[in-house]
């Protein structure tokens, strides 16, 4: 039997189809950033985050339970400066939304309690959000006239996949990394070179200093795919300092650095674009953590530029994990019919590209 709440959020999302302009407040507590963000259609009214990554750094990665404890202490303040940034009142939002998966449980579990309590006390619907997806969504932000179908290439600290957008919700993933995701990559590579965490920005800055003198492997070339491994050009890296520190000679870390940057960007790009060349398609989107990457995005404009497709990536506070994303995809949800979550929704650890909402 449904409540009076579940009914009332049913009625509420059946008008909230048809309206253009929808309030959305939501939620994303993943990982290390607590964050909220209240937009209006595609517009961001305001989007907060308070980043964990002075704490973490210390210990050279994120600490699971820290993170939740941080998360916490912050997101009733992060909520309300959002909605005060906003210039808006409670009573304006039309709907909740809050990041179910992927990320680290306790810290999901954060947000997501929070986000149901929000919204059963408001009496307002809330939307559970594929955090993958909510990278995707950072797109229609950043670029009002992107629509599907697209091909697009997720690269963030969890994971590394080319996925074909078909429609809104009607997502087929082409390939993904079969071990590590390509952000961890970089941050692992940084921590052998000495770098602080998180070690995408780190790996960058150095490369620019460097030349991509160092012969690494592209793991996975000739299988016809779209599948990676990180993992495989990682160790690669690790071996070649090891080697080295073991042999005492003397090697340039920023030339490491550059090239693995620059084999990291060959992989992702070309699986890209083969996969727009191979569908028809001529739009190529790049999303996640690892979207922020300078040379990654020229690299991507170069090789679309070639082929003549049209390139799409987030503005750097965009790419790295925020609110305003998982606002963008909970729009999409309610535009494409979806129904609320009930008070007993659960975060949840992994979650696939391909799940519209929890299992
Ligand atoms: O999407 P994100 O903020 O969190 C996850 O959902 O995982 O991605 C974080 C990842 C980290 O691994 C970080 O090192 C990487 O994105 N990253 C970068 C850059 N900025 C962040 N990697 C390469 N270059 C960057 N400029
Ligand atoms: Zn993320």
């Amino acid at each position: 039997m449904l409540t009076d709440y579940e009914k009332s959020c049913a009625l509420q999302l059946e008008k909230l189809r048809e309206k253009e302009d929808i309030t959305i407040l939501a939620l994303e507590s993943s990982c290390d950033e607590t964050a909220c963000a209240v937009t209006r259609g595609r517009k961001v009214l305001s989007s907060v985050i308070a980043s964990q990554i002075e704490i973490h750094k210390r210990y050279g990665g994120v600490v699971p339970e820290i993170a939740s404890r941080n998360h916490v202490m912050a997101i009733s303040q992060i909520t309300a400066q959002a909605i005060a940034e906003a210039g808006i009142k409670k009573e304006d939002i039309d709907c909740v939304a809050v990041t179910y998966g992927a990320g680290l449980l306790g810290a999901l579990l954060i947000g997501v309690s929070f986000a149901k309590a929000f919204a059963y006390a408001l009496g307002k619907p809330l939307i559970a959000v594929n955090h993958i997806r909510g990278h995707v969504a950072a797109n229609y932000i950043a670029d009002p006239d992107l629509k599907p179908p697209y091909i697009c290439l997720i690269a963030s600290g969890g994971h590394t996949a080319v996925i074909k957008v078909k429609d809104y919700e009607d997502i087929e993933l082409l390939g993904s990394t079969q071990d590590d995701a390509c952000g961890e990559a970089f941050d692992k590579v940084a921590r052998v070179l000495g770098l602080e965490y998180p070690g995408g920005p780190q790996i960058q800055r150095l490369a620019k200093e460097g030349r991509p003198t160092v012969k690494l492997p592209t793991p996975l070339r000739n299988s016809g795919g779209y599948d990676f491994s990180y993992s495989g050009l990682k160790t690669a890296v690790i071996n070649y300092v090891h080697t080295m520190e073991q042999k005492g000679e003397e090697f340039s870390k920023a030339d490491v650095a550059c090239s693995f940057q620059e084999k990291a960007v060959e992989i992702m790009t070309d699986a890209a674009v083969r996969a727009a060349k191979n569908h028809g398609l001529d739009t190529i989107v790049v999303a996640g953590g690892v979207a922020a990457n300078e040379r990654l995005r020229e690299v991507m404009r170069q090789k679309a530029e070639e082929y003549g497709f049209r390139v799409c990536y987030p503005p750097l506070t965009l790419c790295t994990d925020n609110a305003a994303m998982i606002a963008s995809e909970a729009y999409n949800l309610v535009r494409s019919g979806a129904e609320a979550a009930d008070i007993s929704l659960d975060a949840s650890a992994t979650v696939r590209i391909t799940d519209v909402k929890p299992r």
